[in-house]
């Protein structure tokens, strides 16, 4: 899906399949530990107009997180709080248990977006029937996966009453994930990207430099420009204030649609991560 790209904003929202919106420009908190730096960084980006924020039990900064943000003088209502269930919690009451431990961390009585962090074997139905119950319950506003390929969507589908409103996958110039996009599109399922700038190792890619000397912009900010071009969410991490700065300032340009092929073309299925494939066989990293 293309979107119209004059109207792109940080404000721009995806509403998602039960009509809640979220920002389609996160900010992801993966390293961000130790308190000064996360409170530096979140208030960084809260300046920049930044709104939403991705953090998960296995990043271990809930806490710090949530000491953040009840002290930033943003409205409850204007913050979008993403977190995600860690592998070795998953199982139906372990997920309850670990959800009520990360909503206490947070400091908050209900969270925006709940997620499953990695589709695992042997928990696999139950983590979710959790949060299909922690959805009911109306302690979160939209629940999703992450890290599930086709497979693992379509297993789901056989036994969920709830399907999935987003599914947060490694996504970037590198890995373009075509075939798993378009099925989330077909199946109204948001893309959410994590390390969308793949860590900036795009950063020496010709074509990066050609257009950064055209729309005088970096590797970094070309890609977070093309994820937004597609429609996808994304959720780039910096903890330098400039960094979180500049990787919102994409809205003054446009990349035209040869351009978004031609970085579309820099695809060759490189991971940054681990392989979902993998950990589900192994139930865990
Ligand atoms: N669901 C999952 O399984 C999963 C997995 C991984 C990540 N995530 C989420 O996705 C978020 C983003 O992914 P990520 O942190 O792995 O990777 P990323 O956002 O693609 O890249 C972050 C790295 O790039 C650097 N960087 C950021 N902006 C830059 C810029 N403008 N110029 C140069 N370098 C820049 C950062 O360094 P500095 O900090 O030093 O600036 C950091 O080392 C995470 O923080 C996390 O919230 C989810």
């Amino acid at each position: 899906m293309s979107v119209s790209t004059t109207s792109l904003s940080i404000n721009t929202k995806i509403v998602l399949d039960n009509d809640v919106a979220i920002e389609q420009l996160g900010f992801g908190t993966y390293k961000l530990t130790d308190f000064d730096e996360l409170d530096c960084a979140v208030n960084a980006a809260l300046k920049t107009g930044y709104r939403a924020f991705d953090t998960a039990e296995l990043y271990q900064n809930e806490k710090q997180l949530g000491k953040v943000i009840s002290q930033c003088g943003v409205k409850r209502s204007d913050l979008f709080i993403t977190s995600k269930i860690a592998n070795e919690k998953q199982g139906y009451d372990n997920t309850l248990k670990g959800f009520e431990q990360t909503l206490k961390d947070l400091e908050l009585d209900y969270i925006d977006l709940f997620l499953v962090h990695w589709p695992l074997k042997d928990t696999f139905f139950d983590t979710w029937e959790a949060l299909e119950r922690i959805y009911e319950q109306k302690l979160a506003r939209a629940i999703g996966v992450c890290n599930f390929q086709i497979s693992h969507l379509e297993m789901l589908e056989t036994r969920a009453n709830i399907k999935p409103m987003i599914n947060q996958i490694e996504l970037h110039p590198y890995l373009t994930q075509k075939e798993l996009v378009n099925y989330l599109r077909d199946n109204d399922i948001a893309v959410e990207a994590w390390s969308p700038i793949a860590r900036n190792m795009i950063k020496d890619e010709a074509i990066f430099i050609e257009l950064g000397k055209k729309y005088g912009k970096s590797a970094a900010q070309l890609a977070l420009r093309w994820h937004l071009q597609h429609g996808h969410i994304a959720i780039p991490k910096s903890s330098h204030p400039e960094r979180i700065a500049a990787n919102a300032d994409i809205y003054d340009f446009a990349l035209t649609d040869s351009e978004m092929q031609q970085i579309d073309g820099l695809n060759k299925n490189f991971r940054v991560g681990p392989n979902p494939d993998e950990v589900y066989q192994k139930n865990g990293f």
